[in-house]
């Protein structure tokens, strides 16, 4: 295993972003695990099916291609609430796990954002984040970047969406979002995107540290 960064955490919390900016420091490729959810519940929806359709949604991620990772569809409000229903399926989930793993395990190392990577997919990580931020500042956050990418919605809508889906990730029997055991926790309320970083940044150097003198 190379240096495995997890970076996991609520809707909005500026996971993202975080993990992206790690993958430039240390020239790793980075994974938005989130995206491969949005893929299989807009390929649900784009066939005509059905979110409660477990076999449509297990049959939608075994036949899931990189090309359909892209674009600004997997980006919408509408992709981050189908995501999180076909992410409660544990078929899809296991379909999913193999392409992450690997993907983690990559040397000389890799960053990967979500919500179970820490306690699931690499518990072995050698640095584990979990960034939060209280509902409401993520609300303001996600409601920017929406009308940004030019969707109409209010703040009322986007705050309940986040309420809605941390009960969900939070409830699901199959790998909750939860916070692993040995990460360190990043609250980004009061934070700047640079202030952010720079927590994360200070916390995965330490990780790295006792990580080479482990190594030997
Ligand atoms: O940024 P945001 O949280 O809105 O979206 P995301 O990270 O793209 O994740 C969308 C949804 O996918 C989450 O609400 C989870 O239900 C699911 N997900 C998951 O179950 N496990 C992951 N590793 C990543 C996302």
């Amino acid at each position: 295993m190379g240096f495995a960064i997890a970076v996991d955490g609520p809707a909005a919390s500026g996971k993202g972003t975080i993990a992206v900016k790690l993958g430039a420091l240390y020239g790793y490729p980075v994974l938005d695990s989130g995206l491969l959810y949005r893929a299989v519940g807009m390929k649900v929806l784009g066939q005509g099916g059905d979110l409660a359709d477990e076999a449509a949604a297990t049959a939608a991620a075994r036949s899931l291609e990189p090309s359909e990772l892209e674009g600004p569809v997997v980006r919408t409000r509408a992709a981050g609430e189908a995501a999180s229903r076909v992410a409660i399926y544990t078929p899809v989930r296991r379909v999913l796990r193999d392409f992450q793993r690997d993907f983690a395990l990559q040397e000389p190392g890799a960053v990967i954002d979500g919500r179970d990577i820490g306690t699931v997919i690499a518990p072995d990580a050698p640095a584990k984040l979990y960034v939060t931020a209280t509902p409401e500042a993520r609300a303001m956050r996600r409601w920017k970047q929406l009308v940004g990418q030019g969707e109409t919605v209010t703040y009322e809508d986007i705050l309940a969406d986040i309420h809605t889906r941390d009960a969900r990730d939070s409830a699901r029997a199959d790998s909750p979002m939860v916070a692993a055991p040995d990460a360190v926790l990043l609250d980004t309320t009061e934070m700047t995107i640079d202030a952010a970083f720079d927590a994360a940044r200070r916390i995965v150097e330490a990780a790295r540290s006792r990580w080479e003198t482990a190594k030997g």
